[in-house]
C-alpha cells in the first residue's frame, strides 16, 4: 500500500515517513523544501536503509502533483504541507491562506481526478480556540481562532468535511495535534526552526547548547498551579504512529469524516518543561518571567481516548524521552541541517 506524504521533509513528516515504512508502507514524499531540507531526506534514509520516492514538489503545482499520481498507485494521502508559524501568519496572511487552503484546494482535486479519496489531515488543537475547558474533546465547538494559520486549519477542516458530504465515498481523518516535541531516538532528524525559534522546546534546547542566551516565560500569573501556561507535549514519534494507526483505520473504512486528537491527555506547565529538561540532561536553563504572550491560553491539554478507543492509539513516550531526545538531536545538530 502506498501512502503519499505531502510535507514529508518536514519535522513531523520525516518521522511519519519512517513509522509508515517500518510498518510495511510504500511512501512517496512531496515537498517544496521552502521550510525544510534536502538533509532531512538523506537522513531518513539513512536511518530507514533504503530510498525514499520524493518529488520537489509544490502542492499547489496541480500539474506536477498529477504526474506524481500517474507515476505512483497512491492508495491514500497524509497531508502535512503547509506554513506553520503563527506570528508569521499574523504579518503574512496571503501567504498562509494561498499555501494552506490554495494547496489543500488543489491538492483535493488532483486527489479526485485519479480516483484517491483517502486523506489524513494535520490539524491543530489550535482549532478549538480560546473559549474551551480542558480537557478538550473531539465533539466540542470549534472556530475563534486567534491567528491565521489557526483559521487555516479550521478552515482546511470544515473544507474537507464539505467534501464528503459532497461525496460520500471520501474518507476523511482529521488529526489535532497537541504540542509536539521530541526527536527520533538517533539523533539524526528532528524540529529545525528558521531563526529565533518560537516555540517553547526548540526555544530551551538553544539556550542549552548556548545559542540563545535566557529563556523568557511568557507570564507567571495564569490561574494554573505555577502560574505559566499549561500545554501537553506529545513525542513526535509517538504523533507519527498515530498517522500510521489512522492509515491502518482508512484500510477497511467506507467513507466518513473521523476526528482524532493526538496528544497525552497530560498537562505540563513551562516551569515543569524547564525543570524536567535540566533534569533529563543535567543542563541549566537560563530563564526569566517575561509578559504574556498575545494569544496565549493559560491551559490547553487534550482528552485522548477517543484516539485510543477507535484507533488503538496511545501516547507511549513520557516527559523525560522527550526532553532527552529534544535534547540529543540539538546536542548533534547544533545548527539543525546546516551542520
Ligand atoms: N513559551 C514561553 N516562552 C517561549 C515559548 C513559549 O514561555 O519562548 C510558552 C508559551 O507561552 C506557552 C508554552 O510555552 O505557554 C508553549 O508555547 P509554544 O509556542 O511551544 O506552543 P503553543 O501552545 O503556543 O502553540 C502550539 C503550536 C501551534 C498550535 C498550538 C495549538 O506551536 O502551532 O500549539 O494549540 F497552533
Amino acid at each position: 500500500m502506498a501512502i503519499l506524504v505531502t510535507g514529508g521533509a518536514g519535522f513531523i513528516g520525516t518521522h511519519t515517513c519512517i513509522e509508515l515504512v517500518n510498518a510495511g508502507y510504500d511512501v512517496v514524499v512531496v515537498d517544496n523544501y521552502y521550510n525544510a531540507s534536502p538533509k532531512a531526506l538523506e537522513r531518513v534514509e539513512e536511518i530507514i536503509g533504503k530510498k525514499v520516492k520524493f518529488y520537489e514538489c509544490d502542492v499547489r503545482d496541480k500539474k506536477k502533483l498529477d504526474t506524481v499520481f500517474k507515476e505512483n498507485k497512491i492508495d491514500a494521502v497524509i497531508h502535512f504541507a503547509g506554513l506553520k508559524a503563527v506570528g508569521e501568519s499574523c504579518h503574512k496572511p496571503l501567504e498562509y491562506y494561498d499555501n494552506n487552503i490554495g494547496g489543500t484546494l488543489a491538492l483535493c482535486e488532483v486527489m479526485r481526478d485519479n480516483g484517491c479519496k483517502k486523506i489524513v489531515f494535520s490539524s491543530s488543537a489550535t482549532v478549538y480556540g480560546m473559549n474551551n475547558v480542558s480537557p478538550l474533546t473531539e465533539d466540542m465547538k470549534t472556530g475563534g481562532t486567534t491567528n491565521p494559520y489557526g483559521t487555516t486549519k479550521y478552515m482546511i477542516e470544515i473544507i474537507l468535511e464539505d467534501l464528503y458530504k459532497a461525496d460520500n465515498s471520501w474518507d476523511v481523518t482529521l488529526l489535532r495535534y497537541f504540542n509536539p516535541i521530541g526527536a527520533h531516538k538517533s539523533g539524526l532528524i528532528g524540529e529545525n526552526p528558521n531563526g529565533i525559534p518560537n516555540n517553547l522546546m526548540p526555544y530551551i534546547t538553544q539556550v542549552a547548547i548556548g545559542k540563545l542566551d535566557c529563556l523568557s516565560i511568557y507570564g507567571n500569573d495564569y490561574p494554573t498551579h505555577d502560574g505559566t501556561g499549561v500545554r501537553d507535549y506529545i513525542h513526535v514519534v509517538d504523533l507519527a504512529l498515530g498517522h500510521v494507526k489512522a492509515v491502518e483505520q482508512l484500510k477497511s473504512t467506507n467513507g466518513g469524516v473521523r476526528i482524532y486528537n493526538l496528544g497525552t491527555g497530560k498537562g505540563y506547565s513551562v516551569l515543569d518543561i524547564v525543570k524536567a529538561f535540566e533534569k533529563a540532561t543535567g543542563v541549566k536553563i537560563k530563564y526569566k518571567i517575561a509578559p504574556r504572550r498575545e494569544g496565549d491560553i493559560a491551559t490547553c491539554y487534550s482528552d485522548p481516548s477517543k484516539a485510543k478507543r477507535e484507533l488503538g492509539w496511545e501516547a507511549a513516550r513520557d516527559l523525560e524521552e522527550m526532553c532527552e531526545d529534544s535534547w540529543r538531536w540539538q546536542k548533534n545538530n547544533p545548527n539543525g541541517f546546516d551542520d
